[in-house]
């Protein structure tokens, strides 16, 4: 039993009202506590912007390279990200559970790289996703692919679902071999998804980006895509995060880059602290001249 609180006087600040503040993301001021706690893991309250390594990649492309020995060559990388992508089979093999950052697990999934991409499941329970403690769940959306239909259906689920238990969505917005990758696309897909109830969209960035976030009343994370040069990289984060972006979703770029940890902390640069790409290039380059003179002793 505590002892009885025999104070004559207490102090209820009764002058000061109780304070109540807007959420920090924009489209998530009305969700409930733990849905808000989970995107605060994701996204820094500090910035509203996240820089999340994607390294989910082996889920229908098996070892890709740059991701053969994850704890070998993604652990070292986690302290430098805010939020992590990842299968529930790496998160459970490689990533310790000392981890204390946020994490999309991947939740779709189906279809090999031999095979039509778009022909995916749902691929976790929720109860899982929930053991896991997950931030987030993400699933690719195919709008105009084969299974445009089953891939939305996807989202609609995972997002009932997730409303259920607290935990947001994110909606990838996958881009097709014959699908035109330009603003008017990527305004449709993203509109949907956010629509339908995602809580945060990925997508590509193109020109015009700035009409892709503006449509978009939910977050948007810039998909990485392809290796290209650093700069041109750190070029595509700031024009994505200067229109409206709310930060990165970057895999191969990241880790297929010669010097990953400095590259992560590059991109970190820009998306949090609006650093011009080609002032980013050079903290990229130092920090990698560092790796490599301790590298060689
Ligand atoms: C692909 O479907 C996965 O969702 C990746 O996480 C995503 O493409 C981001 O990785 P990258 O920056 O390598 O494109």
């Amino acid at each position: 039993m505590p002892e009885a609180d025999t104070a004559a006087t207490k102090n209820f600040s009764t002058g000061t009202p109780a304070k109540s503040e807007p959420f920090f993301l924009k489209g998530s001021n009305e969700l409930d506590w733990g849905m808000k706690n989970r995107l605060a893991s994701i996204f820094r309250p500090d910035s509203g912007r996240t820089v999340m390594l994607a390294f989910d990649h082996g889920y229908f492309q098996g070892p890709t390279t740059g991701l053969e020995r994850i704890d070998l060559n993604i652990v070292p990388l986690i302290p430098y990200a805010d939020a992590l992508m990842l299968t529930r089979g790496i998160l459970r093999t490689c990533i310790p559970p000392t981890y204390r950052g946020g994490f999309v697990v991947r939740a779709s999934g189906g279809p090999s790289i031999l095979k039509e991409l778009s022909d995916e499941e749902l691929a976790i329970s929720i109860d899982d996703a929930v053991r896991l403690n997950v931030s987030a769940m993400a699933v690719q959306v195919f709008i105009g692919g084969e299974y445009e239909t089953r891939s939305v259906n996807n989202l609609t689920r995972l997002i009932d679902l997730g409303n259920r238990h607290g935990i947001p969505t994110l909606a990838v917005t996958a881009v097709g071999k014959d699908m035109n990758r330009d603003a008017r696309y990527i305004r449709l897909a993203t509109r949907i998804c956010a629509e339908l109830g995602a809580s945060i969209v990925k997508t590509y960035y193109v020109p015009g980006f700035d009409t892709v976030t503006a449509g978009c009343p939910v977050p948007i994370v810039m998909a990485g895509g392809k290796k290209l040069p650093e700069i041109e990289a750190l070029r595509s984060a700031h024009n994505a995060v200067q229109e409206g972006a709310s930060g990165v979703d970057m895999g191969r770029n990241i880790f297929q880059s010669d010097c990953p940890t400095a590259m992560i902390q590059a991109v970190g640069k820009v998306v949090h602290e609006n650093m011009a790409p080609e002032d980013a290039l050079e903290v990229y380059r130092s920090l990698k001249d560092d790796v490599e003179k301790n590298r060689n002793g």
